[in-house]
């Protein structure tokens, strides 16, 4: 599908995607976590599917892989309240663990399946750069696998109207064991993220 302005508004995706059962997701999830950011922002950051906090919140990147991407857009320069913060997946993916919710990575056909409200969110919103955290997202941005060492930190053209930018996810640093580690590639994030820095500007 071709990203172009539309008639068709968020407020009715959101509203459509509540009731999405593309794949069985939706069973064990809370709720649908769709999109949120302006409307029409010129740029538009993908993750991967909500966790176990944004699935009770309803609402993208608000756990501690959130807290993460919060301190590196503010570290590269970028404002999220300019940026448009969605997921590839709309559904929490877990299995349960005694008392806590295990994060599952989702599937090709769980990607899928979720891949036209990507597709329908970023058509209503127009941005010129889509930013990928991740490989599930750069999965559904680009249509195909792609490796995040060979693909991160470059502009790419996602089609005429358009460029995507693809880094690590921030839960990826959250891994990390090692504390040098953890900080060089804290800052390659933040280096990538700086990417995105000249779209916000007019
Ligand atoms: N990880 C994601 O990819 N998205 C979220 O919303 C939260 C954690």
């Amino acid at each position: 599908m071709h990203a172009s302005p539309t008639t068709e508004t968020l407020d009715h995706l959101r509203h459509e995607a509540r009731a999405c059962r593309a794949c069985p997701l939706w069973q064990d999830a809370t709720q649908t976590v769709f999109g949120e950011g302006p409307a029409h922002a010129p740029i538009m950051l993908v993750g991967e599917q909500p966790g176990d906090k944004e699935d009770i919140a309803g609402k993208p990147f608000v756990g501690p892989a959130g807290q993460v991407l919060d301190r590196a857009l503010q570290d590269a320069g970028v404002d999220r309240g300019k940026v448009y913060v969605t997921n590839a997946v709309k559904h929490f993916k877990f299995v349960p663990r005694g008392k806590i919710r295990l994060h599952q990575k989702p599937a090709t056909p769980e990607i899928n399946a979720c891949r036209p409200w990507y597709q329908r969110e970023r058509a209503a919103v127009n941005p010129a750069l889509v930013v990928a955290l991740g490989a599930t997202a750069a999965q559904s941005v680009l249509g195909k696998i792609i490796t995040i060492g060979k693909t991160r930190g470059r502009l790419l053209d996602l089609d005429e109207t358009a460029k995507a930018l693809v880094t690590v996810h921030p839960s990826y640093l959250l891994r990390l064991p090692d504390a040098d580690a953890k900080a060089r590639e804290y800052r390659r994030f933040v280096e990538d993220l700086t990417l995105a820095l000249p779209f916000l500007q007019p």
